[in-house]
């Protein structure tokens, strides 16, 4: 990774032509003490997985397969809020390196014109006190031209290169992710969630919005408030109930 400017994050770099799952790896060398800010990256993934044990499509040669180990001395409740830092540092660094409109919609998806380029995985290894190692999955749709889409996901991926109109290189936008993702991640431990927050929510589509929040107990909708300090979603229904929300897929409607 030619001309990386961090100091730690991406410094040790496991790359493969083909694996199944880059997370994966990155679980089995959290065990072997790899050092923090490790990445583990690969040209293609077999298995690749997303959130709520979905697959998540990883073809050869276009996008970014990603995962980073970290080891934040802070207890398991704040795994959540890296997704958050995340996202920002991914915002920050598509725009550096492409210059185009992206938004974030919670907790881990970044859109261009309303199609996914980025999700974000955010998994950990952990006792009920304190985290052990956190893995942070970013798959990152950069290359694909429309015709490499499957059919199903037509309609709701689209890549860097599509949007800016020109091949991206893909060296340079993990370079930008790994600069902001440390800046973010010290700023974070040494001044907590507050900026971070701010910033997320200035990138954020769905606050102010009437949202459907699908969870694994139900289907709840009302307004988007914002998130909270540890990263929750503040729903806030017709009765004017406000509901903490964990985790969800959102959609919103113009209600
Ligand atoms: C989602 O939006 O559901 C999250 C997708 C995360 C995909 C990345 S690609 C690199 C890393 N390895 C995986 O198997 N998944 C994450």
């Amino acid at each position: 990774l030619l001309g990386l400017e961090t100091k730690t994050f991406g410094r040790n770099v496991v790359y493969f032509d083909s694996v199944d799952s880059t997370q994966k790896i990155a679980h089995q060398l959290a065990q072997d003490q790899a050092p923090e800010g490790t990445l583990v990256i690969a040209e293609e993934q077999k298995t690749g997985r997303g959130r709520m044990a979905r697959a998540w499509y990883s073809p050869s040669g276009t996008g970014i397969w990603m995962s980073v180990l970290l080891r934040p001395t802070l207890p398991p409740q704040k795994a959540p809020q890296f997704t958050l830092i995340t996202a920002v540092a991914v915002v920050q660094a598509i725009q550096d390196v492409c210059d185009i409109q992206v938004e974030i919609k919670w907790p881990n998806d970044i859109l261009v014109n309303n199609r996914k380029i980025t999700g974000i995985l955010t998994e950990l290894q952990a006792d009920s006190e304190q985290i052990h190692s956190l893995i942070i999955g970013i798959g990152m749709n950069v290359n694909q031209q429309t015709d490499d889409f499957p059919e199903e996901l037509l309609d709701i991926a689209t890549s860097l290169s599509i949007a800016k109109g020109e091949i991206i290189s893909r060296a340079k936008v993990v370079q930008h992710v790994m600069f902001h993702l440390e800046r973010y991640y010290k700023i974070y431990m040494e001044k907590g969630f507050a900026p971070i927050k701010l910033l997320w929510e200035s990138y954020a589509l769905s606050i102010g919005k009437h949202i459907t929040a699908r969870t694994m107990n139900g289907t709840l909708t009302g307004i988007a408030l914002g998130i909270t300090d540890e990263g929750v979603l503040l729903l806030e229904d017709e009765n004017g109930t406000i509901h903490q929300i964990y985790s969800a897929d959102i959609e919103w409607s113009s209600k």
